[in-house]
């Protein structure tokens, strides 16, 4: 760890500034502090890993083209103000560049404008996230009691509630919408819409198309649809469930599956996932002990979304699992769940519980 490299003593909003200027350095540090806490670095020092308001890099070229992997963050890109020494770089929205030599007062006019704009448009951005989430919730809601009445279930609520989820996910990222969706209690609701948002997440990942993430998200949006017709005790009971409980909530699968089938006009695949989610790639699984090549990909890729969802979540009878204990107990359980996939599921997660911290 590089001199002068100290931790950041809040959690809040920071700017980072990373500068192998040390004068400069922490002359720009005290007068940023006056407005926003400032992490100020040398090249090499270790980053914060929490996503910064803004980033101020004062480096020669190859040292600041050197950091851009680490400096990538989740969601929309962070605002940018690069001290230009040498040619100045593509013009972009969130990037903003001086010659390095510009008087220390413009470099501070231009640093407390791009805080002011950032702050507007997170703010913009955070309440874009909480309509979607509640608009999702509403959709998933309704979903659930049209199940529960046996009325049918509209299409155009699964493809409005799959846009949103996808919108949100590729504009906010996952540890936005989840600590959105998790600020409020909605039981197997928030439990869905988690699903979604990591589903949806994964997707992007494994670097899906449009066609094939949206059917994934669906799959997710409807994957508990049959937990609509179990009892409210039993879904909510603060606590294991007994045999009976328990044989009686293993139905959910084939309740939701036969109810899509029944109803008519939704894909195979999705009706697959909605079927064989609890299934184990070891046979040991509800409700068909399938095993190995009878679990489709895109039902093994919403089952880990939702072993992991359901082992993060908050539940009555038990404290939440953070991301590397849940991730550790998915490993662990390998026999069950497809090792490829959540090889490249654990990095994800990992990133997003980071951002989150
Ligand atoms: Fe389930
Ligand atoms: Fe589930």
């Amino acid at each position: 760890m590089a001199l002068g490299s100290r931790s950041r003593a809040s959690d809040g909003p920071f700017v980072l500034l990373i500068s192998d200027r040390p004068f400069e350095r922490a002359a720009l540090e005290r007068a940023i502090a006056l407005v926003m806490d400032c992490h100020a670095i040398p090249a090499g020092a270790a980053l914060p890993r929490t996503r910064p308001h803004l980033v101020i890099l004062d480096l020669p070229p190859a040292q600041a083209a050197a950091l851009e992997p680490a400096l990538a963050h989740r969601g929309p890109p962070v605002p940018r103000l690069v001290l230009v020494r040498g040619e100045p770089a593509t013009a972009a929205a969130h990037l903003r560049q001086l010659p390095a030599a510009a008087p220390r007062q413009l470099v501070l006019a231009n640093v407390f404008a791009m805080i002011e704009t950032a702050t507007r448009s997170a703010e913009a951005r955070q309440r874009r996230l909480t309509g979607r989430v509640s608009d999702a919730t509403a959709i998933v809601a309704e979903l659930f009691d049209s199940a529960a009445l046996g009325a049918g279930l509209q299409r155009g609520d699964v493809e409005r509630g799959t846009d949103l989820v996808l919108t949100a996910i590729s504009e906010a990222g996952i540890t936005a919408w989840l600590a959105e969706v998790w600020r409020h209690d909605f039981g197997v609701y928030q439990h869905t819409l988690g699903v979604a948002g990591h589903a949806a997440t994964f997707g992007a990942q494994i670097g899906l198309g449009r066609i094939d993430l949206a059917r994934l998200v669906r799959s997710a949006l409807l994957h508990d649809i049959g937990k609509s017709r179990i009892p409210t005790e039993i879904l909510n009971k603060p606590g294991p469930l007994d045999p009976e409980e328990l044989r009686l909530m293993q139905r959910h699968p084939d309740i939701g599956a036969d109810l899509l089938l029944a109803q008519g006009g939704f894909e195979d695949e999705v009706i697959e996932v909605v079927r064989h989610h609890h299934e184990r790639l070891d046979g040991t699984g509800y409700p068909d002990r399938l095993g190995g090549a009878a679990i489709t990909d895109l039902v093994r890729v919403v089952t880990i979304c939702d072993v992991f969802s359901a082992l993060t979540e908050r539940r009555a009878y038990r404290q939440p699992a953070s991301a590397p204990e849940a991730l550790a107990i998915m490993a662990d359980s390998s026999g069950h769940l497809d090792p490829t996939l959540l090889r490249v599921f654990a990095p994800a997660m990992l990133g997003a519980d980071a951002l989150a911290a």
